[in-house]
């Protein structure tokens, strides 16, 4: 029995490596064993400059703008800039530089400084770095190239290789990649250098700094697929067949023509989006011919019968392996993950998915995962998904910049809906030396590189070309506009062109003719004026709401005024609070529901992130920095109203989950909209105000349900409707006596769902809760540890704000620690934190390689301490 099992086994093993592994194309995690020093050696003035070294500069990715027309490609000038600044050249001694591996964001490092501006979250992301590695390279990479692949770096990338200069790129959201090839030493050691400069007048939000995406480094034969050179679309899908376009495009980095054959099979794939089983279908081998130094396309159209729909319940998924033959020897292979499904965006009935109307309950997030700053990690992303999915959030956009990788992937594999945007500015920047500065050189590469990264995956739906930006308020803005719709248009007809507008001049300034899609930011009122005037223009909320609240906060009286709700730099709870420009969720709500053929939303935020503080971030400083007369204008008027006093906070208050993921009371008004389906019901605010008793204190209930009766200590508060256009169910007549409130909900006469708030006891102990208890040992898994303030029965203290300890044990550390306050200025890489209203978060992190139990004790002065035991394996 044993050897016929092994020749299974071997048998099964061949066709499962079939795909990957046999490839000539190696593609290795760079992120290890970096050396890292901030700030410029001393005098080398402007020598390092991108004005200065922009000519070197500006070459870098030329194949993504004149792919079509590889004779106008720019050539990089001879010499090497900045090749006699010590820290470029191979031989400097880095030895006392600090040693770390990537991601990484110095930023959020700290420490924060009040002096710094609110609106980037008072840490010190901006200034210089450098970065260096030395890796080995076998002497049998001889005759490949290799390049270097950055998902992202804040910014102003420039790269040396063994003291050469070899490329850069300043935006530090997009990824790109350097040729390391004609400089590199095979068979020896090799040093990479690279150096970063954040300008501070640059971002209106906490940017972080440093190379905070991943690197890569990527082997390939001479011959090869060019980067991101695999485009797959499915024009015709029918239950029955649909066809599968798979466009490639090759390089030859040879001095020699070359005949070569490409080959294209689909596979049926895995949850992560991996070749499962057998072929499901194979396309004939073509020949295609490229010419030295140039590149050359070929495409297939294949068949895949009874396909499997990606939609946001099955996320079926395939895989295209292109291979490409020379002189008989397999050169390159590539696999493409892609998935079959149709997408329509239409102007009298919203947005369809696969021939079916799904309404986007979307919202916009910011890159930053908190205390984590900007430095990515996918675990990190991956929970904030599904904090966002629990709500019935089913799209994402990602404002205002390329995203990770990493998070369309998960969008792929966990059904949301992504509207992919390349920027927050054009030529006519926000903030003094923002994008703006480089727009006219870098926009077409950074639009191209974007697109041609993230086309193959389903997730993604329409492509923005911008947010707010100041051309609008330009009579020739629309010319900008229509230049980048374009490109786009260029790069994909399979999706449409949208933007984020804010400048609607009565309904038309010309940007409405040439997108395909108006994304109105916080304009509910023009759905309807728009529709009127030009019937045929489709309509989303590509921003809505911007309500403003903390997590367990809540002002009395309470205000219907949005202005209103404002106190000792938090904002009420209470959810009728907004920035000036903006809406509450019902103000937003009754636009959408009374224009029925708008597409859905995305909110003003998912998260709270770092940065933008407002209505507190009129920070002096903050102030003379807008670019745009109308901002300074804006940005003093709010200064005034505060007085001239530094803000001290440091996070927004725009999310409907706060900053360490911990929902607001928000979060279940979205959740009773947007899942309609669940029987829940939500009570606020907390029953814990000793100072109130006697006071009128109203309550609010937040339910799918559609009649709602509330009682205090079992007396009745009244029966109450939720009629058209009401969202939320309000007692406004409260008065506070401590005990019971609790609220019974019905839908359509019958009892729906209940839920009670208890005033506490007295703070007694600490409960510890993990998301996940069980992690893997790769040094990159996260555990994030709710931290609770606790009666002896458990109940959530909610005004608690204990100093807390936490100490670990065991082959793991604690990454972070925060607690959701937009005030606090405790590290957030420190053991000790506040709990803020009843909550603190602990984030651990595992050891590379290293298994075993974690154990997390917290302690704070009066309270049961708690432990929590966790595995890595
Ligand atoms: C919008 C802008 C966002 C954010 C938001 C805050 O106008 O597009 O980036 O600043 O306001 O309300």
């Amino acid at each position: 029995m044993k050897p016929i099992r092994l020749l299974l086994a071997w048998i099964v093993s061949i066709a499962a490596v079939s795909a990957a592994d046999t490839s000539p194309r190696e593609r290795i995690s760079f992120n290890n064993g970096w050396r890292f020093t901030k700030d410029d050696p001393l005098a080398v003035g402007e020598a390092l400059n991108y004005e200065r070294i922009k000519d070197w500069v500006l070459p870098t990715g030329d194949e993504l703008l004149n792919y079509k027309h590889p004779a106008q490609r720019v050539r990089r000038p001879d010499g090497n800039p900045a090749g006699d600044v010590t820290y470029t050249r191979a031989a400097f001694d880095d030895s006392k530089w600090r040693s770390l591996d990537l991601p990484h964001d110095w930023g959020i490092e700290g420490p924060f400084q009040q002096n710094l501006d609110g609106e980037t979250g008072k840490l010190p992301w901006f200034g210089t770095a450098w970065y260096r590695k030395k890796f080995d390279v076998p002497a049998s990479d001889a005759g490949r190239n290799v390049y270097l692949e950055i998902d992202g770096a804040m910014s102003y990338a420039m790269v040396w290789i063994n003291g050469q200069f070899v490329g850069g790129w300043p935006y530090g959201y997009s990824s790109w990649r350097v040729d390391l090839t004609p400089h590199l030493k095979p068979g020896a050691e090799n040093v990479v250098a690279i150096r970063l400069d954040n300008p501070r007048e640059s971002s209106r939000w906490y940017p972080g700094g440093g190379i905070y995406r991943n690197v890569w480094l990527l082997k390939t034969s001479p011959i090869q697929v060019a980067q991101w050179g695999v485009f797959v679309t499915t024009p015709t899908i029918t239950r029955d067949a649909a066809s599968v376009d798979v466009g490639v495009t090759l390089d030859n980095k040879t001095a020699a023509r070359a005949e070569v054959k490409v080959g294209v099979k689909l596979f049926a794939a895995d949850a992560y989006g991996k070749p499962v089983g057998d072929a499901v279908v194979s396309g004939e081998e073509r020949q295609v011919r490229v010419e030295p130094a140039r590149q050359a396309n070929v495409s297939h159209t294949l068949r895949v019968a009874s396909p499997k729909l990606w939609g946001l319940k099955e996320r079926n998924r395939y895989v295209a392996e292109t291979t490409v033959s020379h002189e008989g020897k397999v050169v390159d292979r590539v696999l493409t993950p892609f998935g079959i499904r149709s997408i329509e965006h239409t102007a009298d009935d919203g947005f369809l998915l696969n021939g079916e109307r799904v309404q986007l309950y979307g919202v916009c997030n910011h890159h930053d995962l908190g205390a984590l700053g900007a430095a990515i990690n996918t675990r990190a992303l991956e929970r904030q998904l599904e904090i966002l999915r629990e709500m019935g959030g089913n799209a994402i956009r990602t404002s205002h910049n390329p995203p990770a990788p990493e998070l369309l992937e998960l969008c792929d594999r966990m059904g949301f809906l992504v509207m992919d945007e390349p920027f927050d500015c054009w030529a006519m920047g926000k903030k003094r030396d923002d994008y703006g500065r480089v727009f006219h050189d870098w926009h077409e590469k950074d639009l191209r590189a974007m697109m041609r990264r993230d086309r193959n995956h389903p997730s993604v739906i329409q492509w923005s070309i911008g947010n707010e930006v100041r051309e609008q308020f330009e009579p020739d803005g629309w010319k900008l506009a229509a230049h980048l719709a374009a490109i786009v248009r260029e790069e994909d007809s399979s999706r449409p062109v949208v933007g984020g507008f804010n400048n609607i001049q009565s309904g038309f300034n010309g940007f409405q003719r040439v997108v395909d899609v108006v994304g109105y930011n916080y304009k509910p009122s023009e759905y309807a004026p728009l529709r009127k005037r030009h019937p045929h223009v489709m309509q989303m909320g590509a921003e809505t709401a911007s309500t403003l609240s903390t997590r367990g906060e809540y002002f009395f009286p309470i205000s219907d005024d949005k202005l209103e709700g404002r106190s000792d730099f938090q904002m009420s709870s209470h959810d009728l609070s907004a920035a000036r420009w903006a809406h509450t969720p019902d103000t937003e709500w009754r636009g959408l529901d009374e224009n029925p053929f708008v597409m859905g939303e995305f909110v003003w935020t998912g998260f709270d992130y770092l940065g933008e503080p407002t209505p507190y971030n009129a920070d002096a400083t903050n102030l003379m920095n807008y670019a745009n007369p109308v901002d300074r204008e804006r940005a003093a008027k709010e200064l005034a109203e505060l007085g001239k006093i530094l803000v001290p906070s440091r996070s927004s208050y725009f999310g409907i989950i706060d900053i360490a993921g911990f929902p607001k009371d928000r979060y279940y008004l979205y959740q009773a909209r947007w899942r309609p389906e669940l029987k829940m019901a939500y009570i606020l605010p907390h029953w814990n105000w000793p100072d109130r008793v006697g006071e009128i204190t109203p309550v609010f209930v937040y339910s799918s349900g559609d009649e709602a009766e509330l009682f205090l200590n079992g007396k009745s508060q009244g029966r109450r409707k939720r009629g058209a256009l009401e969202y939320r169910f309000r007692w406004n007549e409260v008065k506070y006596e401590p005990g019971e409130l609790k609220v019974v909900v019905y839908k359509n006469g019958a009892v729906w769902a209940e839920n009670v708030k208890r005033t506490t006891g007295a703070a007694a102990k600490l409960t510890l809760t993990p998301d996940r208890a069980t992690l893997r040992a790769d040094g990159q898994d996260l555990s994030f540890v709710t931290v609770t303030v606790a009666d002896k029965d458990g109940l959530m203290i909610p005004r608690a704000k204990n100093a807390l300890k936490f100490t670990l044990t065991g082959p793991g550390e604690i990454l972070a620690t925060d607690n959701g306050d937009p005030t606090s200025f405790e590290s957030f890489q420190s053991p000790e934190r506040k709990a803020f209203n009843g909550l603190a978060l602990v984030i651990v992190r595992t050891k590379a390689g290293e298994a075993g139990a974690i154990t997390l004790k917290a302690t704070g002065e009066g309270l049961a301490p708690a432990e929590v035991a966790l595995k890595s394996e």
